[in-house]
């Protein structure tokens, strides 16, 4: 059977919309069919009457079963766009989120000069490469515990020829050298191990290892904020995303531990979402 570009979109939106927002929905659609054309929104736009090719059909009706049955969009294209980064992400590694741009807009609001930045549970390089790639003058040293997580991350920095960037699998600091640094970044695994949301939607297929951080969703953070002031330089900064309810308990913790000027920011939807604090 015959499809215009049109009919095609409207038939996949109707069937997406039974398990997403009408609204992802049509975004989704538009996604499968742009990277199976390989052309823009506004090709699709100026193309709504031409028929599509019985090839190109086949392809992208096999997308479109995959993503019916869960597999995230990031999985079924192999890529997800970071800070205006294409990054490939694979299933050893977290898809990274937009609320995770908070914390690179922190960090690149304190960098200055030539600082060395960490960035710890890489996963595909996302912070880091961010970092890297906007503050060229810093050195970036990327940390994962991870094997698959961490080529991954080399690939991207390989793909985006940022040489600023150096991959070291480590549990936390554990492997790293005795250095210190003026810039600690982390999105750490922060959801409670029970929590129902880890068996829904795309989690289910990203692994537990960069979610799930014991029974408060707190294990890694408590453990990052113990050890940081061991590899910061004074003065140096420390910044952590965590869960929309746990900017408190991180506060706590890092006053606890005698860290100063702690703030936290909110994401773009209004959540606390990302907590800094200085060294002394
Ligand atoms: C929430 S994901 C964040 C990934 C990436 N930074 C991002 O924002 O898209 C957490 C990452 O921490 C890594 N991780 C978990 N436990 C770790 C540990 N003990 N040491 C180092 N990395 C760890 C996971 O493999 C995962 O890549």
């Amino acid at each position: 059977m015959s499809h215009t570009v049109q009919q095609w979109l409207q038939t996949a939106r109707q069937q997406l919309a039974q398990f997403v927002p009408p609204d992802e929905a049509s975004m989704e659609a538009q996604i499968l069919l742009m990277h199976v054309l390989n052309v823009n929104r506004a090709w699709l736009i100026a193309h709504a009457t031409d028929n599509l090719t019985d090839m190109s059909i086949t392809k992208v009706e096999s997308l479109l079963q995959r993503r019916l049955q869960g597999e995230p969009v990031a999985h079924i294209l192999g890529s997800r766009e970071f800070f205006g980064l294409a990054l490939k992400v694979t299933p050893d590694t977290l898809i990274p989120r937009p609320d995770t741009e908070t914390l690179v807009e922190a960090a690149l609001a304190k960098v200055n000069g030539r600082m060395r930045v960490l960035d710890l549970g890489t996963g595909t390089g996302a912070i880091a490469l961010a970092i890297a790639r906007h503050a060229p003058h810093c050195e970036v040293i990327a940390v994962d515990a991870s094997t698959g997580a961490l080529a991954v991350a080399q690939e991207n920095a390989q793909a985006l020829h940022l040489n600023n960037v150096q991959c070291v699998q480590s549990n936390w600091f554990a492997a790293l050298p005795a250095h210190r640094f003026d810039l600690i970044v982390s999105n750490p695994p922060y959801i409670e191990t029970d929590d129902p949301h880890l068996l829904q939607g795309d989690l289910r297929f990203e692994p537990i290892s960069a979610l799930a951080s014991g029974a408060d969703g707190l294990q890694d953070i408590r453990q990052i904020i113990a050890e940081a002031p061991d590899y910061l330089n004074a003065g140096g900064w420390l910044m952590l995303e965590h869960g929309y309810n746990q900017a408190e308990a991180v506060q706590q913790l890092l006053n606890a531990q005698g860290l100063r000027t702690v703030e936290t920011i909110k994401d773009l939807g209004g959540q606390p979402r990302v907590t800094i604090a200085q060294w002394p």
